[in-house]
């Protein structure tokens, strides 16, 4: 069988049918080489769920997986390539929907239950319409816009005036990226603000256009490119420079449609362990042993709440990976268990590369060769490049054989107790290979359910070695503790690297840049798929200054994953190190992140289902305040929500002390610290709301916020119903007392809670807690409806604190429908805040609350 990637020398111009094939050889050669473009429909056959298209010997089908989802390839010599994917769930990939044909003298297409797809003869043109005739999608008009050449291949579409584009991962730059043009390629890098590419390439971007929103996934694993307006003023085009031009095109029209179709396509993420939500704390590297015990006391004694505990690759013999130095770390497994009796969670850091040690019993490189696991040169040797341990080799995860040993390297360290796993540096990093990494002709050998087994070259294969080697592990550890949920943190990974764990951003920098840009790039890495996403808390290279990891330490609180690291030869910066002034403020923050756990892993759970990330953009859940005529709304890119319920608005230029103006989308707001209500002036004029169509949304006024250090702007959404828990030092921890429940009123007031054991899969057999809350509300009273739970698990509390922000006074009669009995109430006045305690109950209730 001809490997896929041995077609890459072809090339190809693909509109007046027009097919040239040049050899490698011509490659290299100055040869002109026109392009030609898809020009004319030759022929076309409807099928059941889609098209297919001839132009010339070139083939274009179009399939309906879902009525909102079209998967689009085209193969430059007419027969489509393998249809194999390390991305998309080969669930979806094979199931599709029945289609209209529709089509007439100008083109060919079909209609699903929501788009109308058409592709105009000639020029041979692809555009998608929602069933009103608005255009989702269309090609570029004018001009060609499907080339293929070297084995690459570019499209070009038309790019609307008003449309935004958010996705591709962890990009740097400005959050929209339009305007912008990106190279995806894993990279290990130091990056600063507009260095491209860094570790990650997720091949997903949303297009957002009035109330319409799209997005576009490109299944191409190999070097890839968006430009988003830097070519051309009027299109944006992407590519890649080999393997297949295959995408998807997934219809909203709410942005959140798009996320959920994406997740569908890609898989959600995994649940992770409640302690993965934790605070947590590293540093490039604690050691010996005696330094690692001093940290995990100082965070008790401190009482910095906090789960994990991280060991860099010092703690390695030689640093070579599934070591540990017996010089340093002399009792590692009693180590690890005097941690956890102390409630932290160790992860270690266990890189791809293995050192190349032959003949000294090191035994991950002898049983590796063994079994023949490590990527190869041309000739058949074991590729071997120099990373921290020296001398490495690189095993080749796209084996299901190599991934199998790979996870069974764990098992000692599993067996000792470590919960978590690091996988650090697989772009891959080679600090001696051309560009960083591995030459392109190195050869991986394909063995995979699913795939041809083929050879495959390194530039088809580098950029989901960190994906599959993040799989590796994860499937790794299942196998090793079948019931506990792994965790898993990867550097590097591929569009569906939300299924095997979390990720954080790499080496930024302790500046006040890099505190803002985080926002930016953990806001595109949710809109990609991946939710549980961090950054090194106080900036990994440099020192920071106390008041910026103050502020560092503020942000992360309302972050998924929230992790203090630094690298070797910085000062240290746990949250201690500025004096206890400073400390006072860290810990009110860290204290905060655990008395919202129980919001917070509520909305893991929706993500895990979903594929709706926790930290979301404004436009999100407003998708209005990206409408045209919304001038109103600054912060898009600084401000962002936690679920669908918190505001976090931190200072854009936090190292000034000048006012700044936070946005509210639409609805009341009210102040997360004081529960009072944000002060309602008139609300900007109205604006056509872009959902519905109709006029008269309107955004409440901004607000003028003068900077303090110790208080981070966070607000409710009004409508809005708040679980909360008592303080705990770890998720080991039981919380003692009621469950509260924070009630904003507003339009729309629900809440809902999820709890499970945290840390196994009886959730999936029924053992969790799931309960939603509505409320409704006028100028005197209340009404709280608790809904019937679902699943077997019993919480830990025996009674809930209700508490009602915007009570009109002290006076208040609470009742229960199952009950006559008066509740108990007291009223915080500054707060305007009513408490109520209650029962608990696993049924459904009514709250009803009066004043008199
Ligand atoms: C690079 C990682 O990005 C960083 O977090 C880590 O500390 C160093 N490698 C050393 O392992």
């Amino acid at each position: 069988m001809v490997s896929y990637s041995s077609q890459r020398f072809r090339v190809l111009f693909f509109g007046t049918a027009a097919i040239a094939l040049i050899s490698a050889q011509a490659q290299t050669a100055s040869v002109t080489r026109p392009r030609i473009a898809v020009e004319t429909i030759t022929g076309s056959q409807s099928l059941r769920d889609g098209i297919e298209i001839q132009a010339g010997t070139a083939s274009l089908r179009i399939i309906a997986l879902r009525d909102d989802i079209l998967r689009v390839r085209v193969a430059p010599g007419g027969a489509l390539p393998e249809d194999a994917s390390w991305a998309v769930l080969a669930g979806p990939r094979s199931k599709s929907v029945d289609v209209q044909p529709s089509g007439d003298a100008a083109s060919v297409g079909f209609h699903t239950a929501s788009l109308d797809v058409r592709v105009e003869r000639t020029p041979l043109r692809l555009v998608v319409r929602d069933l009103d005739g608005s255009i989702i999608s269309a090609d570029a008009v004018g001009r060609a816009t499907t080339f293929f050449q070297l084995g690459g291949f570019s499209v070009y579409k038309n790019m609307p005036t008003d449309e935004h584009y958010f996705g591709l991962g962890d990009k740097t730059g400005s959050f929209d990226r339009r305007n912008q043009a990106y190279t995806l390629w894993n990279t290990d890098i130091g990056f600063q603000e507009s260095v491209d590419p860094i570790y990650k390439s997720i091949p997903f971007f949303m297009g957002i256009n009035g109330g319409r929103s799209y997005g576009l996934f490109l299944d191409n694993t190999w070097r890839t490119w968006f430009d988003f307006g830097k070519q051309s003023r009027d299109s944006y085009s992407f590519g890649a420079e080999g393997g297949p031009l295959d995408y998807y095109l997934l219809y909203g029209p709410s942005p959140k449609q798009v996320v959920e179709g994406y997740a569908y396509l890609t898989g959600t993420p995994q649940l992770p362990p409640l302690w993965a939500l934790g605070f947590q704390q590293s540093r490039y590297s604690y050691t010996p042993e005696s330094k690692v015990r001093e940290i995990a006391a100082r965070l008790r004694t401190d009482k910095i709440p906090s789960d994990v505990l991280y060991l860099d690759i010092d703690y390695q013999y030689k640093n070579r990976p599934f070591t540990v130095d017996p010089n340093t770390f002399p009792n590692f497994p009693a180590l690890v268990s005097d941690l956890r009796k102390q409630h932290f969670h160790l992860v270690t850091i266990t890189d791809l590369h293995i050192a190349h040690a032959p003949g000294q019993g090191y035994a991950p490189y002898d049983s590796g060769a063994a079994g023949d696991h490590f990527v190869k040169n041309p000739d058949g040797s074991e590729f071997i490049g120099v990373v921290w341990p020296g001398r490495a080799v690189f095993p080749d995860f796209t084996r299901a054989g190599t991934r199998d040993w790979w996870g069974g390297l764990y098992k000692k360290f599993v067996q000792d107790g470590v919960a978590g796993f690091w996988n650090d540096m697989n772009e891959p990093s080679v600090f001696d290979g051309p560009g960083k990494t591995m030459p392109l002709n190195s050869v991986h050998r394909i063995a995979e359910a699913g795939f041809v087994t083929r050879t495959a070259t390194h530039a088809e294969i580098h950029n989901i070695v960190g994906l599959e080697n993040a799989r590796a592990t994860y499937e790794g550890l299942l196998k090793l503790r079948p019931d506990e949920r792994p965790f898993v943190l990867t550097r590097a990974t591929f569009a569906g690297g939300q299924r095997y764990g979390l990720t954080w951003t790499g080496d930024n920098s302790a500046t006040w840049n890099h505190l803002r840009l985080a926002t930016q790039m953990l806001l595109n890495l949710g809109l990609s798929g991946i939710s549980f996403v961090g950054d090194d808390v106080g900036g990994f290279g440099s020192s920071p200054a106390p008041d910026l990891l103050t502020r560092w330490v503020e942000v992360g609180a309302f972050n998924p994953f929230y992790r203090d690291h630094a690298a070797k030869g910085t000062l240290p910066h746990e949250v201690w190190v500025h004096g206890p002034e400073q400390e006072a403020i860290r810990r009110r923050y860290v204290e905060t992140r655990y008395r919202l756990l129980p919001y917070i892993y509520t909305l893991a759970d929706e993500a895990s289902r979903t594929g709706i990330p926790i930290m979301r953009p404004v436009f999100l859940e407003f998708p209005e305040v990206l409408a045209p005529s919304s001038s109103g709304f600054d912060g898009l890119d600084t401000e962002f929500l936690l679920g669908s319920s918190l505001l976090i608005a931190p200072p854009p230029f936090a190292e000034t002390l000048d006012d700044y103006t936070v946005s509210f989308p639409k609805g009341q707001w009210y102040d997360f610290w004081t529960g009072l209500k944000t002060a309602t002036p008139p609300p900007t004029p109205s604006i056509v709301d872009i959902v519905t169509g109709t006029p008269g949304s309107s955004f409440p006024a901004p607000s003028r916020i003068h900077p303090v250090l110790d208080t981070l702007p966070v607000y409710v959404r009004g409508g809005s119903i708040l679980p909360l828990q008592p303080l705990i030092q770890s998720t080991d921890e039981i919380p003692i007392g009621p469950l509260e429940l924070r009630i904003y009123p507003g339009q729309e007031c629900a809440g809902s809670l999820y709890l499970d054991d945290g840390h196994t899969f009886r959730y999936q057999h029924g053992e969790f807690l799931r309960q939603t809350f509505t409320c409704e509300s006028d100028r005197n009273s209340v009404r709280v409806n608790f809904g019937t739970r679902q699943g077997s698990y019993t919480p830990w509390w025996k009674t809930v604190e209700v508490v009602i922000y915007d009570w009109p006074s002290t006076q208040a009669d609470a009742t229960l429908s199952n009950n006559t009995l008066q509740l108990k109430t007291s009223y915080d006045a500054p707060r305007h805040a009513l408490h109520i305690l209650m029962p608990d109950s696993a049924k459904e209730t009514e709250l009803r609350v009066r004043t008199y």
